[in-house]
């Protein structure tokens, strides 16, 4: 199994250029089983991820072509005829679910494998079935199976009890073909759905409000094959923000879109980072002034986003006074702070809040495990600083969602290489 050895680095300091957005990538890569046309995406990130969603298509029957020196999928969707997603590329990956409402729309049924809990939660799929129900379909979760068939979708008002993420993709995506008008009321706001939407409305739908908690969708007849750029990985701009802070560091990022990591900004700043517009993008620095600590608590977009949550906490670990860290959004993503601790961090878990008291005492080197992607990230965060020598182990999670991450963190003065055991 592979891991990354990490050492103290001392503050980075260059650039560092933010590859597309891994959530935004998947569902419109599943978007494109909803016709028959040749859609080509543009600014897709090479990750592992990509790599199970890609597979996913093929299994279906689309022709889907890779092209890594100009970061562009083309799918061919003429051939699609398959309705049922191996277990094998589920169990991979859980946005495989993305696929279902456009299995639904596209050839009147769907069957997927249930996709599993993980280490942060539960993470339930009733949201998702909740609203294909509400648009006709017939959706039974039986054995570790989710069976979706639909003679024929029908728009409705569909209430989400959370503003789920993938819930309103997939509903958005089947509702685009839906005979009538769908309305998507308490949906998800995330930069990722307005991505997905514009690459909707290229197809030929009728999308209007994604970005607002009330998405109206009006259902067309057929939709024809479009070419898009993803936006810019938010959560990726935001960990490389983390890493300058920790650091203390000075890092200009480039293709970001600072609009996007609006709460991570404001905490940093909070913290006592300085963070500059330029004209290539956008610096960070953690090497003015003394960093302090802050509270966050996530939340739902426009929120402190979940996926940051373990590299703050990294962060927040290493400057002084006292934090209060609030999980609002999964209900077991503190898995990070155990293993922070085993580098001598001084964090109390109850529930969903964790605790950094104010009396830090300098990290040290351990043997960590990387239990989700986004605490794989924190971890190396943390090595960066700590004493001595970091040895993050399970990395397959980061290498799932940040793309080239030792090359990019070595190009800015981090010491860190991947071994295999
Ligand atoms: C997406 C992101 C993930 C991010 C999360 C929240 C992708 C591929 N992944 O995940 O990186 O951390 O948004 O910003 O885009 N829930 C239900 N029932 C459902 C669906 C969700 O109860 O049917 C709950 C989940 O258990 C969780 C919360 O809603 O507690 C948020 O989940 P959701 O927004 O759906 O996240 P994902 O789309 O899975």
């Amino acid at each position: 199994m592979a891991k990354y050895i990490v050492e103290n680095s001392g503050p980075l300091y260059g650039e560092v250029e933010i590859s597309g957005a891994k959530n935004a990538a998947l569902p419109i890569l599943a978007a494109t089983v909803l016709t028959d046309g040749v859609c080509e995406i543009n600014e897709v990130p090479r990750l592992k991820d990509i790599d199970v969603m890609c597979r996913i298509l093929r299994s279906l029957g689309a022709k889907v072509e890779e092209n890594w020196d100009e970061h562009t999928v083309t799918v061919d969707g003429s051939g699609i005829n398959v309705s049922e997603v191996p277990y094998d590329l589920v169990k991979l990956m859980r946005a495989s679910i993305f696929v279902m409402g456009p299995l639904l729309a596209r050839l009147g049924k769907a069957t997927i494998a249930q996709p599993g809990g993980c280490a942060i939660g539960n993470r339930p799929i009733d949201l998702h079935a909740k609203g294909l129900r509400t648009l006709g379909a017939r959706v039974m979760i039986s054995e570790g199976m989710v069976y979706a068939a639909a003679d024929k979708l029908t728009g409705a008002l569909v209430y989400l009890d959370f503003p789920s993420v993938g819930a309103t993709e997939n509903i958005m995506m089947a509702a685009a073909v839906a005979e009538g008008t769908t309305i998507i009321e308490n949906a998800a706001e995330e930069p990722e759905i307005v991505d997905l939407a514009s690459f909707l409305n290229r197809m030929g739908a009728k999308i209007k409000g994604a970005g607002t908690d009330t998405i109206r969708i009006e259902g067309v007849e057929k939709l024809h094959g479009a070419r898009h750029a993803v936006i810019p990985d938010r959560i990726e701009t935001g960990t490389f923000m983390v890493a300058a802070a920790i650091t203390r560091g000075n890092v200009l990022i480039k293709n970001c879109l600072p609009d996007h990591v609006r709460p991570v900004i404001a905490k940093l700043i909070e913290c006592g980072a300085v963070i500059q517009d330029e004209m290539e993008g956008m610096r960070v620095r953690g090497d003015i002034n003394r960093l302090v600590a802050t509270d966050i608590k996530t939340l739902p977009y426009p929120g402190f986003p979940t996926d940051m949550q373990a590299p703050f906490m990294a962060l927040l670990t290493t400057v002084s006074g006292s934090s209060t860290v609030i999980e609002t959004v999964f209900e077991n993503r503190f898995m990070h702070a155990q293993e922070l601790s085993k580098m001598g961090a001084n964090i109390r878990v109850d529930g969903r809040v964790a605790s950094i008291p104010g009396d830090k005492c300098p990290l040290e080197g351990a043997q960590v495990v990387s239990t989700d992607l986004r605490a794989g990230a924190a971890l190396v965060l943390a090595g960066l600083v700590a004493k001595g020598t970091t040895e993050v182990s399970q990395i397959y999670h980061v290498e799932r969602g940040y793309e080239n991450f030792v090359e990019k963190m070595s190009k800015l003065g981090a010491k860190i290489r991947l071994v295999e055991d």
